[in-house]
């Protein structure tokens, strides 16, 4: 291997919410983290070597993007995800989750309903909550060990004039028989792994445009594909989709760059667009950062070399953890992540739930991890597990589960 995936980065010491925050987040400082969605390895040296040189420049004033950044986004989505996209359709978030906010507050009110899928990546529930819209839970089937879609739930949920919801952080417990305004996919689907097939993007699609459903697709995990699996951007599947859908990508998973608040949301629609881009000019944040212009650009334009060989490690790691929970802790199934480097553990037979299985992950084997109620309070017989470290750090966490569990 040209890149080195092995070496050990002390994290300690740097702010960083993974390693720093064990004692406020779990109440012990001896774990070891594997939670919060950011790598250990360092970020392409391409990229470093890019922000040392501006950062040696000295002056930090405002700044802009160039027809250069947005050439660099054009060519990674077309290269490795098939999709022809112009420039103009661009813009910019600090970030997915502030992207998918935007989105919320933008096109749609205080009590209209959108739609989402758990278990999923808990700000999915937060942002609709804490604005005062309503979430509506088209739960993902789980058979064999395998996550589906359930589409004709979704179509039932999209039609229905009286739904019921879990909202009332604002008292909005009434009965509204509004419709479903937006539907938030994750795609690939965290905390599944899910790689979503041509298909079931397309059942989605056409319930959401014959319904008038806008879409906002977070497609943050979507350089993370595993051997034998392709990513598709819903919005590449159609002109009508590419016409009532928000992307969203970013190089922060990808790359280890999630500390620098850069993401290219990318939105065809004029109209949708403009609405878009006056929100963030609204509240100002529409400029970025110096670095995160410069680490996104920098790693979409020369990441690529760096990126093959993170995936094949990463899937070593991916599979090394499946082959270690079936030969050694059959009673932890990991459900098999077609892309993402979270491994979603189903412990029911654990006999243990919620808290009880937090503090046997915490306080037995010392292993930060998410609890799966933040997922959906469904969800409370699972946990996940952050394998993007060092094969060595995933080798000393699973010995860590297998000595608590046996
Ligand atoms: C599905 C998904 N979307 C968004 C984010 C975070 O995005 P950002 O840091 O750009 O807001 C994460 C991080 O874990 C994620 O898993």
């Amino acid at each position: 291997m040209k890149f080195d995936f092995d070496s050990v980065i002390d994290r300690k010491g740097t702010n960083s919410r993974k390693w720093d925050n064990c004692e406020e987040i779990f109440g012990r400082e001896d774990i070891l983290p594997m939670w919060v969605a950011d790598m250990d390895f360092k970020a392409p040296e391409e990229v470093i070597s890019a922000m040392r040189e501006r950062l040696e420049h000295g002056i930090y004033g405002y700044t802009f993007r160039s027809e250069s950044y947005n050439e660099a986004i054009i060519n990674w989505v077309k290269k490795r995800h098939g999709w022809d996209i112009k420039s103009e359709w661009i813009t910019f978030s600090p970030g997915v989750v502030p992207a998918i906010s935007i989105g919320i507050q933008t096109f749609t009110q205080a009590g209209d309903k959108v739609i989402i899928q758990p278990p999923i990546y808990p700000p999915f529930y937060s942002t609709v909550r804490e604005s005062g819209r309503i979430v509506i839970e088209n739960e993902l089937s789980y058979v064999d060990g395998h996550y589906k879609m359930d589409i004709a739930k979704l179509e039932e949920q999209i039609k229905a004039k009286d739904i019921s919801f879990t909202n009332n952080t604002y008292g909005l417990n009434n009965k509204f028989d509004e419709k479903v305004k937006m539907f938030l996919l994750c795609n690939p689907h965290n905390p599944t792994g899910r790689v979503w097939t041509k298909e079931e993007l397309l059942d989605i699609g056409k319930i959401c445009t014959e319904n008038n459903i806008l879409i906002v697709s977070d497609e943050i995990h979507s350089d993370i594909i595993y051997s034998d699996y392709k990513h598709i951007p819903i919005a590449s599947l159609s002109e009508e989709l590419e016409q009532c859908t928000i992307t969203c990508i970013a190089p922060s998973k990808t790359f280890s760059l999630a500390g620098l608040s850069a993401s290219a949301i990318i939105i065809p629609n004029e109209k949708i667009r403009n609405m878009f881009n006056n929100t963030l000019e609204t509240w100002h944040i529409g400029g970025g950062n110096i670095f995160g212009n410069v680490g996104l650009e920098t790693a979409y334009r020369y990441g690529e070399e760096w990126l093959e060989e993170l995936l094949v490690y990463l899937e070593g790691n991916r599979n090394y953890l499946i082959k270690y929970f079936e030969e050694r802790i059959p009673k932890i199934k990991p459900v098999f992540s077609q892309a993402t480097y979270l491994a979603w553990l189903d412990c029911s037979e654990l006999g243990l739930e919620g808290r009880d299985l937090m503090d046997f992950f915490v306080n037995e084997a010392k292993v930060g991890v998410n609890p799966g109620t933040a997922f959906g309070e469904k969800y409370g017989h699972f946990i996940r597990l952050n394998i993007a470290c060092p094969r060595s750090t995933l080798k000393e966490g699973l010995k860590r589960i297998q000595s608590a569990v046996n």
